[in-house]
């Protein structure tokens, strides 16, 4: 298998249909597990501030019961500081959060909030939290990103995903292209993800820059259908498809 493009498998929308019942199923600590087995190479979580899917217990329990990396999602945000420190998750990734919208909306606004992001991302690494800041696709971001001392990036591929098939989405798939691109010359690791499919993924994956994608809510939808095994290894073999 080619893990050369590594592959986060994000269980928040497990939890979301959990909470929609309020009870204990489906378990997002038992689709990492699957996601494991399937050959994830890490598990993405979001937790936050109104807790409408991953849970505190989510996390303590992902931190306990799963070898893959855990990737916490989260605002910059004191309460989310203090609990990545507690937890000391492989990796965080800053996004930007509203408390009204349906989803990570757009990028962190890195250039707006340089003072209030650099000390966090410092906090952070110096507890060896790999941090990644959720940006738009760029280079004025991966800037300023790389001069408040983040080792990464997560590149935003809602537009492209969310854009027209023809025109509108090469456009979107050539600002992901060149940001990928400017990440290597300055020295970022880059990652990319939101709203990926079978149907994008693969021009993001064939971009040699991008070592990490994150996926979540295309795969927990298919595992309705297939099963998230099935899921998972369908994405995988494009992924991989794509690289060679
Ligand atoms: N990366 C980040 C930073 C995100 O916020 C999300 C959505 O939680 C994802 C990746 C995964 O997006 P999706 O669930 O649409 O695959």
């Amino acid at each position: 298998m080619n893990n050369a493009l590594r592959l986060g498998i994000n269980i928040d929308h497990v939890a979301t249909i959990r909470n929609a019942r309020g009870g204990d199923t489906p378990d997002p600590v038992r689709a990492a597990k699957i996601a494991a087995d399937a050959g994830a190479d890490g598990i993405t979580a979001h937790l936050r501030e109104d807790r409408r899917h991953i849970t505190d217990t989510d996390i303590l329990r992902l931190c306990d019961e799963i070898d893959l990396p855990l990737n916490l999602e989260m605002a910059a945000t004191d309460e989310m500081l203090a609990i990545a420190l507690r937890h000391k998750p492989h990796a965080a990734c800053i996004v930007p959060e509203k408390r009204e919208e349906r989803t990570t909306e757009g990028g962190l606004d890195v250039i707006g909030q340089l003072e209030t992001l650099k000390p966090f991302v410092g906090q952070l690494g110096d507890a060896g939290v790999r941090v990644s800041l959720f940006i738009e696709p760029e280079p004025i971001v991966l800037d300023a990103a790389m001069s408040i001392g983040a080792p990464v990036v997560e590149l935003h591929t809602g537009a492209y995903c969310d854009a027209k098939a023809g025109a509108e989405r090469d456009r979107e798939f050539a600002r992901i292209e060149r940001a990928a691109a400017h990440a290597a010359d300055i020295g970022l690791e880059c990652h990319a993800g939101h709203g990926l499919t079978f149907d994008t993924v693969q021009p993001v994956a064939s971009i040699s820059s991008i070592v990490e994608l994150n996926i979540g809510h295309f795969l927990v939808g298919e595992a309705i259908f297939v099963g998230f095994s099935a899921s998972i290894a369908e994405m995988r073999r494009l992924m991989v498809e794509a690289r060679t």
